[in-house]
Parts: C-alpha cells; sequence; structure tokens
C-alpha cells in the first residue's frame, strides 16, 4: 500500500461497498493504521492507498485506532465548528474547514461486528473527513474559493520543491 495524492483519479473516484466484511479485512485495516501512523496522520481512507472499498481507520490523540467499514452518516448536528484540517494525499496544506460538531455513524469494525457511534469535536470531524473520501471528495472542496485558491497554491510549490 501506498499513500495516493492529489492529482491522482482514483482519490475522485467512488469506493465501493465491502462485501463480505471478511478476514482479510483485519489485515488490510492494520495495515492502513500502520500507514497512518507512519505518515502522523489521524484518519486514512481505502482510496487514499488505492483501495476503491468502503473502508477508513481512524486514530485521533488519547483514544484507540478506530475501523469504519462501510460506513454510512445517520446525522449530523446544526451546529456547525471550523478547523485546521490537513490530509495525507495533499500533504503540507492546512486549512481551516466547517463542518458539523457531531455526527452520529453506523458501520461495522473490523471483526465484521456493527457499531453506532455518536462524535464530536476532532472524532466527530476525522469521520466527515473520511467518509467525504469514500465518495471521492477532498478537504479543499470544502474551502472558499480563495481560501482553496492558496491552498492549490501551496500545493503546487511544495510538489515543485
Ligand atoms: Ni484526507
Amino acid at each position: 500500500m501506498e499513500i495516493l495524492y492529489l492529482g491522482n483519479e482514483l482519490l475522485r473516484q467512488k469506493a465501493l461497498p465491502v462485501k463480505p466484511i471478511n478476514r482479510e479485512y483485519e489485515k488490510i485495516a492494520e495495515e492502513m493504521i500502520e500507514i497512518m501512523h507512519l505518515g502522523k496522520g489521524v484518519g486514512l481512507a481505502g482510496p487514499q492507498v488505492g483501495l476503491m472499498k468502503r473502508i477508513f481507520v481512524v486514530h485521533i490523540e488519547r483514544d484507540e485506532p478506530r475501523v469504519f467499514i462501510n460506513p454510512t452518516i445517520i446525522g449530523t448536528s446544526q451546529e456547525q465548528e471550523s478547523y485546521e484540517e490537513g490530509c495525507l494525499s495533499v500533504p503540507g496544506v492546512w486549512e481551516d474547514v466547517i463542518r458539523p460538531r457531531k455526527v452520529q455513524v453506523q458501520a461495522w469494525n473490523e471483526k465484521g461486528r456493527p457499531f453506532t457511534l455518536e462524535a464530536d469535536s476532532i472524532l466527530a470531524r476525522v469521520i466527515q473527513h473520511e467518509y467525504d473520501h469514500l465518495e471521492g471528495i477532498l478537504f479543499i472542496d470544502r474551502l472558499s474559493e480563495i481560501q482553496r485558491n492558496k491552498a492549490l497554491a501551496k500545493w503546487e510549490k511544495r510538489r515543485r520543491a
């Protein structure tokens, strides 16, 4: 597995449901968590490593790594929050993104067990960011035009360096 970067078409495609959730996914989740840790990221989605399946992993501070397979966002709060986001597929770029502060998600873990989770703050943010990856959406898509141009200029400069 290798991280794909902005410009790679796979990052713009919709990921497919995992069916069935078999033992293979324990191994895949483990590998994804390792890559996320190596990159010092707090989340990583299948498409970011060229795996076009609906799976992502999240590991925020003071929490365990979490695996989400075939997730559904079943609710979001009216209340929104702005927070700085980055992405392992767009290294070096950080911008404030506005998102709902809380999210309710239903998914299966790497053992194929279903769960429902109510998350807020950073966990909710990372879940929404990673969920977007499954839809081919990147955080830069959620920026204002001015912010996005600034982010893309930073990205271009960094890529040429
Ligand atoms: Ni990302």
